[in-house]
């Protein structure tokens, strides 16, 4: 934590409002380090111990919620041995310790959310999450009848059959197809596998929602903080 005043502290904490920790501190019921503290210019740093009635005060990091359109060519875990560039060089003025819920593959773009809300994001990547995800696949090819229904009925990829998907051809040309698919699983490059193990290759992937949050017309390597009715549907979700 970075130096903060005492009455923001008190109110990320969820001691109260604002306001309501301005009045604590006049009341004299606000304590730094065991001196009681009436100012309200008063700042605290790491370290301080906070009391409220005698009684210490946890510091709580204010929830972050963001929305990347991730391009291709960058990677989504924090740290790469190979030094190569992460999602997180993209987000610049966010103090807070952000990370990415769950992945995307360094060659897939789209929505990416990215939060430090560990409770949220272990809900959205647990395997028992049924949360919606939308994807939109480029692939090489017309999509057969028989591909569509192994898509509706399940797949089997590498020892594991995926859950049913729901699949809609959304463009056709002699060569190519866009294809949407959702899925609620998030298997190592699933997608992908799952074209590939109905004999398609996928030429261009990209995240389109997770549950009731959708991309948009958010440009390429751009990012927005989710709004709070985006956050309690997700919530809703999971
Ligand atoms: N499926 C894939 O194949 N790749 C991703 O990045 C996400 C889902």
């Amino acid at each position: 934590m970075s130096e903060l005043r005492l009455q923001k502290f008190l109110a990320e904490a969820g001691v109260a409002s604002r306001r309501k920790c301005e009045e604590l501190m006049l009341q004299g019921r606000v304590e730094v380090n065991g001196v009681k503290i009436t100012e309200l210019g008063s700042k605290v740093d790491a370290g301080d111990i906070v009391k409220v009635d005698g009684k210490e005060v946890m510091q709580e990091e204010k929830k972050v919620y963001i929305l990347l359109n991730k391009p291709v060519g960058l990677i989504t875990t924090s740290k790469d041995q190979f030094s190569r560039k992460t999602v997180l060089d993209l987000i610049e003025g966010v103090k807070e310790r952000i990370y990415p819920v769950g992945r995307l593959d360094y060659d897939t773009s789209g929505l990416l959310l990215l939060t430090n809300d560990g409770d949220l994001s272990y809900k959205l990547t647990h395997p028992s999450c049924e949360t919606n995800k939308v994807y939109q696949a480029k692939i090489k090819g017309v999509l057969n009848d028989s591909a569509i229904q192994a898509f509706k009925t399940g797949i089997g990829i590498d020892g594991y059959t995926t859950s049913p998907a729901r699949i809609k051809v959304l463009e056709r040309t002699s060569t190519d197809s866009l294809i949407e698919v959702t899925i609620h699983e998030g298997k190592n490059r699933q997608v992908r596998r799952m074209f590939e193990a109905v004999g398609y290759s996928v030429i261009k992937l990209r995240r389109i929602s997770i549950g009731p949050v959708k991309l948009g017309n958010l440009e390429e390597g751009a990012w927005r903080h989710l709004t709070p009715e985006e956050v309690k549907s997700l919530n809703k979700t999971v």
